[in-house]
C-alpha cells in the first residue's frame, strides 16, 4: 500500500523565529499521525537550520523549494542538493508553478534538478500540471505526460519509489476553489497510466501522486475519498499550525479507512 502524505510548502513565508513557533505548536497536534502517514514542511531556506531543530523530534520531515543542478560553483544565489541534505532537509520541490511562471524554468532544467536532488538522497517533490488553456483544449493529460516525460527522462523504474509525483493544475494554486475530485481523480489515474507506459506496472503501482491546488479543511476530506489520489499537498491553508494539523488528520483518516481489513 502506497503511504499517504500530507505536505505544505510554505513559499516565502515564516521566518525563523515563526519556524519555531509553528513547530512547536504543531508536533504534539500531529505526531500521532506519523506511523500512519509521511508529513513534511518546506519552509524558506533560511529558516531550514531552525526547523530541522525543532523538527527534530517529531514526525514532519523537512524540505527545500528549490535547488540548484550543479553541485557547486560560481552559482550566486544558488543552493546545491548537497546543501540541502546537510540542512537536515529529506526533500525537495521541483518545477512548482511559481518557479515556471516568474523564473523562466522549464522541464529540461527540471530534469537536471531531478538527477541532482536523486544524486543527494534527496527526494524529489515533482510539480506537474496543466494551465487553464490546456485544460479548456482537453490536452491537460498529454501536458502532465510530457511533463513528467521530460523531467523524469534520466531515471529508471527503480528510482520511481525515491520521487513524488505533485498533480498541480496551475489554474488551481492560489485560487479560490481546488478542482474537482471526479476530475483530479481522473488526472492522477492517467498520469499513473503514463508513468506505467514509461516505467512499467511496477513503478506505476508505487509511485505516490499528491494533489496539490487550493487545498483546505473543508475539500481535503472529499479529495481523499478518492482512491487515485495519495495526499494532499498544501499552500494558504497550511500556513498556520492548526491549518496543518487539520489537513495531516484528514490525511490520516483517508489511511485508517484505506488500511486493508
Ligand atoms: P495553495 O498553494 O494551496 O495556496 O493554492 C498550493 C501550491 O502552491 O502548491
Amino acid at each position: 500500500m502506497r503511504k499517504l502524505i500530507a505536505g505544505t510548502g510554505w513559499k516565502m513565508n515564516i521566518g525563523a523565529d515563526a519556524t519555531a513557533r509553528y513547530a512547536a505548536r504543531v508536533t504534539p497536534l500531529v505526531d500521532g499521525f506519523g506511523d500512519d502517514i509521511e508529513m513534511f514542511v518546506l519552509p524558506p531556506f533560511t529558516s531550514l537550520h531552525v526547523a530541522r531543530q525543532a523538527f527534530s523530534s517529531s514526525a514532519v520531515g523537512i524540505g527545500g523549494q528549490n535547488v540548484h543542478w550543479d553541485s557547486s560553483g560560481a552559482w550566486t544565489g544558488e543552493i546545491s542538493a548537497a546543501m540541502l541534505a546537510e540542512a537536515g532537509c529529506r526533500y525537495v520541490e521541483l518545477a512548482h508553478s511559481e518557479r515556471l511562471e516568474h523564473f523562466g524554468e522549464t522541464y529540461d532544467l527540471v530534469r537536471r534538478k531531478v538527477n541532482a536532488a536523486i544524486d543527494a538522497g534527496l527526494t524529489p517533490i515533482l510539480c506537474l500540471g496543466e494551465t487553464a488553456e490546456d485544460r479548456q483544449r482537453g490536452r491537460a493529460d498529454k501536458v502532465l505526460e510530457a511533463q513528467m516525460t521530460l523531467a523524469l527522462a534520466d531515471q529508471t523504474a527503480a528510482q520511481l519509489s525515491a520521487i513524488i509525483l505533485a498533480y498541480e493544475p496551475r489554474w488551481a494554486i492560489g485560487a479560490s476553489a481546488a478542482a474537482s475530485p471526479d476530475y483530479a481523480a481522473e488526472r492522477h489515474r492517467n498520469l499513473r497510466n503514463a508513468v506505467g507506459a514509461r516505467f512499467g506496472a511496477d513503478a506505476a503501482a508505487g509511485v505516490r501522486i499528491i494533489y496539490g491546488g487550493s487545498v483546505t479543511s473543508g475539500n481535503g476530506a472529499a479529495l481523499m475519498e478518492r482512491i487515485e489520489i495519495d495526499g494532499l499537498f498544501v499552500g494558504r491553508a497550511a500556513w498556520s499550525p492548526d491549518g496543518f494539523a487539520d489537513i495531516a488528520a484528514i490525511v490520516a483518516r483517508a489511511a485508517n479507512w484505506r488500511k486493508p481489513r
